[in-house]
């Protein structure tokens, strides 16, 4: 792979969940530049048809690569499921997708294979998390949570309203032969953002895992070479970020800042016309 020394890594998200993502790789790649698109004007992405998602995640990474990304990362569960292989076929980057990365953690979690995977509605019926666990030896049972993507995004992370639709669909996922399952998969972006909540209401038995940190590091082994042969300026410099929004900019700034544990400052909107 050609890629400069100091890359500029494109994320992109159906809002602000991606942003898990992104602040995983700048924990684990510092010395690199991103852009990040947050699609905020046409999420939520897990309530639509696979060729709506494919053809709004298509146009957003278009954009990234126009604007200069040199490695694709596709930190929102739905697209991943449901269009990677289209953006793959699209793109003249590399592009990375976080159900494989996600199931792979999940893997090295495991004790007992029964795994419970939660996700947008679009992402359960694609049974993308299933394959990915059973290619692993691991018997997956699949969960749509269409509520808790709106509480997140509406910033309602620590939330009595929040905590109990959380605790309705974990009782329902972990039932009928599940009861016994050992971990949970986080399997939409913005999940981790109520990570405590679902801990809290989660069987105590049960480990919790994401794909943000897999997702880094899958990139950070693609990147591997380029990064090693950064020079001593190269890597001193800070990691620049540039923001794109299809909504509004204020709430992607502040919302997006406390997503991410940072300030946001340059943000963009953008207009992606039909
Ligand atoms: N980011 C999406 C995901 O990871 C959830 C939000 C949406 O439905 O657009 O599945």
């Amino acid at each position: 792979m050609t890629t400069p020394r100091r890359p500029a890594i494109g994320v992109f998200d159906s809002g602000f969940g991606g942003l898990t993502v992104l602040k995983a790789l700048l924990e684990l790649i510092p010395h690199s530049d991103y852009l990040y698109f947050g699609d905020t004007a046409r999420l939520p992405y897990g309530s639509k048809s696979a060729e709506t998602v494919a053809r709004y995640a298509i146009e957003a990474t278009r954009y990234l690569e126009q604007h200069g990304a040199q490695l694709l990362v596709v930190a929102c569960n739905t697209a991943t499921a449901l269009a990677l292989d289209k953006i793959e076929a699209r793109s003249g980057v590399p592009v990375v997708g976080v159900i494989e990365p996600g199931a792979e953690s999940a893997s090295k979690e495991s004790k007992n294979r029964k795994v419970v995977v939660i996700g947008t509605e679009a992402t359960v019926s694609s049974h993308a998390y299933r394959r990915a666990l059973e290619q692993r030896g691991i018997q997956a049972k699949e969960k749509a949570c269409p509520l808790l993507v709106p509480l997140v995004e509406e910033g309602w992370i620590d939330h009595n309203v929040t905590e109990q639709i959380a605790r309705i669909y974990l009782n329902e996922a972990f039932a009928d032969g599940f009861e016994n399952g050992d971990t949970l998969v986080l399997g939409c972006t913005h999940y981790p953002l109520i990570r405590r909540v679902l801990r809290k209401v989660a069987p105590d038995h049960v480990a919790i895992v994401d794909s943000a940190q897999s997702t880094a590091q899958v990139v950070k082994d693609m990147l591997g070479k380029s990064l090693s042969e950064a020079t001593e300026d190269e890597r001193r410099k800070m990691p620049r970020l540039k923001f794109f929004a299809t909504d509004s900019v204020e709430k992607f700034r502040t919302l997006g800042a406390r997503f991410l544990g940072r300030e946001i400052e340059d943000v963009h909107h953008v207009d992606l016309k039909e």
